[in-house]
């Protein structure tokens, strides 16, 4: 057989064998037999000398060929059975990266009800609930908002009018039953709060209101709100826009300014809107408060001595001040935010730039 028939079958059974090696031992005792000191490849580096000269440079080529050949197969099948798991017994590369845990994190409107309630909560104001499926007394009556008024229009409300048809069912049928309704407005707690509560009470009611509104960049129909109501002997609207002015402080800085402009609420006399400085621009005018250099983010006042009467609360002895701001607004304002769809889209690269 002539050199390099030699030099191929050899090639072949070598590669072959290393191919079909079951264990890393057994690999192991192949690459000692094949590429060792005294294995297979150095006996054919040996015949060299022993060959003509003529012949000498072109297998010792084909033999360098070899060589690398059979190396890399030894590689290749290392590397696939350390992949099966084939590692010694014991191994364990602690070098090796761990796989880091994936960190969640609050939603901006999360956020941002928590930083207003503790806000209040340096002031004094304790945390009211109150449900989101509401009775019209509740969301209106009470709230000093007479039969007539627009705001009670079904064009205006989510009214429930199966679950009102349920309820009578339940009740035993007949009569005339009032819609409840998806609350409108946190001002509902105010009632729920004074009709359960003594004065002097301070409390902040943050939770979702719903409206038919259209939705566009900063209206939805769902949305929420925060309330605030204080209840005492002697409060008066100096301390109403000392309570905002406050607040402001502590949630934008030192510069910040509070504005109350005459408005009307059923539930408040005298009312207002409340606008605070434009934080980005502090009233120079800018994109974020369309060249206002207020911006407006919800409405207060005096509470109606009407509303005081239908909670049974003594008008003539307290006074109080009300306030309900908006939460989305406020987020939007406090971080740029340019739509307020955002909020509900459920898209993690908007989420995650709040860790
Ligand atoms: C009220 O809802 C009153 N209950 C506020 C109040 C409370 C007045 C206590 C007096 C005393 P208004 O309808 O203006 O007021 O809503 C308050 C805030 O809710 C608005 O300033 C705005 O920030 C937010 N808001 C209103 N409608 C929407 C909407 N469709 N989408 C997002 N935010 C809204």
């Amino acid at each position: 057989m002539s050199a390099s028939n030699d030099l191929e079958s050899t090639e072949r059974e070598a590669l072959s064998a290393l191919e079909a090696a079951p264990s890393l031992d057994a690999l192991e005792e192949l690459r000692v037999r094949i590429l060792g000191r005294k294995g297979v490849v150095k006996g054919l580096v040996d015949r060299i000398k022993d060959l003509p000269a003529a012949e000498r440079g072109a297998y010792g080529q084909a033999v360098n060929r070899l060589k690398g050949a059979i190396e890399s197969a030894h590689r290749s099948r290392l590397e696939a059975l350390k992949l099966q798991g084939e590692e010694p017994q014991g191994f364990f590369d602690v070098t090796l990266p761990g796989v880091p845990p994936v960190r969640g994190s609050l939603h901006p409107l999360a956020r941002v009800t928590a930083e207003i309630l503790e806000t209040f909560g340096k002031l004094g104001f304790r945390v009211a609930r109150g449900p989101e499926v509401e009775r019209p007394f509740y969301n209106f009556d009470a709230l000093n908002i007479a039969p007539e008024h627009p705001a009670r229009d079904p064009a205006e409300n989510f009214y429930l009018e199966e679950t009102a048809a349920a309820a009578a069912a339940a009740a035993g049928g007949g009569g005339e039953r009032e819609p409840l309704l998806l609350r409108s407005q946190t001002s509902t707690i105010q009632i729920r709060v004074l009709m359960s509560q003594p004065p002097p009470l301070r409390v902040v009611a943050p939770g979702k209101v719903f409206r038919p509104d259209t939705v566009d960049a900063t209206h939805h129909f769902q949305f929420h709100q925060v309330e605030g109501l204080a209840v005492d002997e002697g409060l008066s609207f100096s301390d109403l826009k000392t309570c905002l002015l406050l607040f402001a402080k502590d949630m934008f800085g030192e510069d910040a300014r509070v504005r109350l402009r005459p408005w009307t609420f059923p539930f408040t006399e005298p009312s207002a809107e409340m606008e605070f400085l434009c934080w980005v621009c502090h009233g120079k005018g800018c994109s974020l408060c369309k060249q206002m250099g207020w911006v407006e983010l919800g409405g207060c006042g005096m509470v109606d001595p009407n509303v005081f009467e239908a909670c049974g609360i003594d008008s003539e002895k307290y006074t109080g001040f009300a306030f309900g701001l908006g939460i989305e607004r406020l987020t939007m304002l406090r971080y740029g935010i340019r739509d307020i769809r955002l909020f509900t889209d459920n898209d993690v690269r908007f989420l995650e730039q709040f860790e």
